[in-house]
């Protein structure tokens, strides 16, 4: 046992608020339900799949382009860096910055699926013995009140890759991160991945590739909803729908309703006709410059690293 492992710490979300925050999504003109409700044990493990997809273009190239300026990112982060991660999934890309880092002060993975994140940082805990590790069991979008890291590091930083900023509307993705940054305080860092714009056909193939496992990915959360909140939908009625929506920047995808029907949730029913769609996820599209002036009243933008077809983009900032 690693006893730098530090115990679970666990901000277990409700299901009351779950069940209005999903009963407000279906009383919208365009019903839609949280993105973050993908992330079951199942989904968590699909979305693995997905990141090793040819077509899904996004994991590969950023891993890449980490693993070609290790040196250099490892040196912006500098040493006794303590690294908060938000949505740790399963702790991979970590493992980069853990190797190239001098002498990190310790790990803050925070994940909303808790079997991924106790799995993710056992296997962690083996491989790193000397790393201080401090799983956070929590929905990371809602306040959380982190514990106070006593212990002696030089800066923080907050390690958000994936592009998985892009799943919020730029004005709350502002906000989400000015958040953050008064929460960080003054020069410490935010080291984050953003999907970058380009043609069509790159970008709605990322999600709808041939094997259907994005297909299989968006469905299941309706299977949770069935099993964890009782209600009614059934998987035969419903399809798989994403798209490039240019004017907006964003990638869409929803669930489409292949008839007229009623859902029952909680005592609700909810009715769909003949094509209506829930809109599951948006998967916002940035270039460099957009990004770095969307967060430019709390962050500076200190560096940039792309591949060669400038697909992908990790940024590093620091909090003003
Ligand atoms: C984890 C939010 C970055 O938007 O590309 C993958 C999720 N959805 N395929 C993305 C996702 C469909 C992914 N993020």
């Amino acid at each position: 046992m690693n006893r730098n492992l530090g115990r679970l710490k666990k901000f277990e979300p409700e299901k009351e608020n779950l069940l209005e925050e999903i009963l407000r999504g279906f009383n919208k003109p365009q019903k839609e339900l949280p993105s973050k409700l993908f992330y079951d044990e199942r989904g968590s493990a699909l979305f693995d799949e997905i990141c090793e997809l040819n077509e899904y273009y996004l994991t590969r190239t950023e891993t890449s382009i980490m693993l070609d300026n290790i040196e250099d990112i490892c040196s912006v982060l500098g040493n006794k860096c303590l690294l908060i991660e938000l949505g740790s999934g399963s702790s991979r890309k970590i493992r980069l910055l853990l190797t190239g880092l001098q002498d990190p002060a310790g790990y803050v993975p925070i994940d909303i699926s808790e079997e991924h994140l106790i799995n993710s940082v056992n296997a962690l805990a083996k491989d790193y013995p000397s790393l201080r590790i401090f799983p956070v069991y929590a929905d990371y979008t809602q306040p959380l009140n982190l514990p106070n890291f006593e212990f002696s590091h030089s800066k923080k930083a907050v390690y958000y890759p994936g592009s998985t900023i892009g799943n919020f509307e730029p004005k709350y993705a502002a906000k989400f991160l000015n958040r953050i940054a008064n929460r960080l305080g003054r020069e410490n860092g935010l080291l984050i991945g953003i999907d970058l714009k380009k043609d069509n056909k790159t970008l709605e193939d990322a999600y709808n590739d041939k094997k259907g496992v994005t297909a299989d990915f968006n469905l299941n959360i309706l299977r949770r909803l069935n099993r964890e909140l009782g209600t009614d939908f059934n998987m035969d009625n419903w399809k798989h729908h994403a798209f490039y929506n240019r004017n907006e920047g964003r990638i869409e995808m929803h669930l489409i309703s292949l008839s007229d029907q009623t859902v029952h949730l909680n005592g609700s029913s909810i009715t769909f006709v003949k094509n209506e769609t829930i809109l599951t996820e948006y998967s916002y599209k940035y270039s460099v410059e957009d990004f770095k002036d969307l967060i430019s009243d709390a962050y500076d933008l200190e560096k940039v690293w792309t591949d060669k077809e400038n697909r992908f983009g990790i940024l590093y900032f620091t909090v003003k």
